[in-house]
């Protein structure tokens, strides 16, 4: 049987993509440190409970279980944070990545599906990137990825394995059913943020400028539900099962929001007008970054089942009202 290695399986994105894995019958086991993920968030798989960077960790649980195809999720992924902490960023994200790598290279391991990121883009021209778009990221965390990306490329051009790096736009929302969610205590994604204002987590909300060169002068972000971009992860692993080539893919639904129109949905859906607090550009933003995502639907048949705001947005409350209050039903919104 083909066994899948989830590092990082235990958070946001990866606990998403375990589940969809899990529920199509496939043996996954997670390798996960537990610093921003939980334990109960690893659905039908196996957990083992440390860290990618330990080379002889991750050998014995390639060797023991047969790995067939590792997805690499673990990473520190806080822009603000990688710009007060860079080497924080470059030890997790690419000095363990490239451990990692070394480990399947050992092991044998010959398909690798790679979390990256739209920050690898930085400032475009218009404000929208395909995958051939030069890469001139504007942080360290976008830095300590393509530095990942360009490790997994020259290692695939040996001919030892190949890969599909997913480069995710701003991804937001939660399981529809609500077993799920993004738990991390101090989360800055925008959605996550506003959900948690809703519920009574945090006082006011801020929008981080107001001045962008946008028609409403908010920044403008292309948000794709967690369950999309997880299926996309499925589709990946399907594609270098049946002998595809390596790929880099976007991961995004094509068109965007500003921050003001996110907040309007979040109030509407949650039944409250927000706090709004303006402030001044937060360091390290861009006005807009949507992606071209049409290589991603073309190559891997991909078809987008969540392409709806409001949705998006009641799925993240769902989870918040969970996470303050047990007596919330976890009532499917789907
Ligand atoms: C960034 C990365 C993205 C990465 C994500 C993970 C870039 C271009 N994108 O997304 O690849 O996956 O971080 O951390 O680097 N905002 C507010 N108030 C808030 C929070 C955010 O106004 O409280 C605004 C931001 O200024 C931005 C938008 O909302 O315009 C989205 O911000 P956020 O959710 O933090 O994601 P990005 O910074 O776009």
């Amino acid at each position: 049987m083909n066994k899948v290695l989830v590092t990082g399986g235990a958070g946001y994105i990866g606990s998403h993509v375990v589940q969809q894995l899990t529920s199509r019958g496939e043996y996954v086991v997670v390798i996960d440190n537990l610093s921003s993920g939980y334990r109960e968030a690893v659905q039908g798989a196996e957990l083992v409970v440390g860290n990618v960077g330990d080379t002889a960790l991750v050998a014995s649980v390639l060797q023991h279980h047969g790995i067939d195809a590792v997805m690499h999720f673990a990473a520190h992924t806080v822009v603000p944070e990688s710009v007060s902490d860079p080497l924080k960023y470059y030890g997790n994200n690419t000095c363990n990545t490239r451990n990692l790598l070394a480990a399947c290279a050992e092991a044998g391991v010959s398909k690798f599906i790679f979390s990256s990121t739209a920050a690898v883009y930085g400032l475009t021209a218009h404000g929208v990137a395909d995958e051939d778009t030069p890469t001139q990221p504007a942080n360290p965390y976008g830095r300590s990825k393509l530095m990942s990306e360009m490790m997994l490329c020259d290692h695939c051009a040996t001919g030892a394995m190949r890969h599909v790096i997913l480069r995710y736009f701003n991804v937001a929302g939660c399981d529809p059913k609500g077993r799920i969610g993004h738990s991390a205590p101090s989360a800055t994604l925008l959605i996550k943020a506003a959900c948690e204002h809703a519920v009574g987590k945090r006082e006011s909300l801020a929008i981080y400028g107001t001045d962008y060169n946008t028609p409403d002068g908010t920044g403008i972000r292309d948000y794709i539900h967690v369950e999309d971009l997880a299926t996309a992860h499925l589709r990946a692993l399907d594609h270098l099962r049946e002998g595809g080539t390596s790929l880099k893919l976007n991961c995004g639904y094509g068109h965007g929001y500003s921050v003001r129109e996110v907040l309007d949905s979040v109030a509407r859906v949650g039944g409250h007008p927000l706090n709004i607090v303006e402030l001044p550009r937060r360091e390290g933003d861009l006005g807009m970054l949507i992606a071209c995502s049409d290589r991603l639907k073309q190559v891997l048949d991909w078809q987008p089942q969540y392409d709806d705001l409001d949705f998006i947005v009641r799925t993240a409350l769902l989870w918040e009202r969970k996470m303050v209050s047990k007596r919330v039903p976890l009532s499917s919104v789907a």
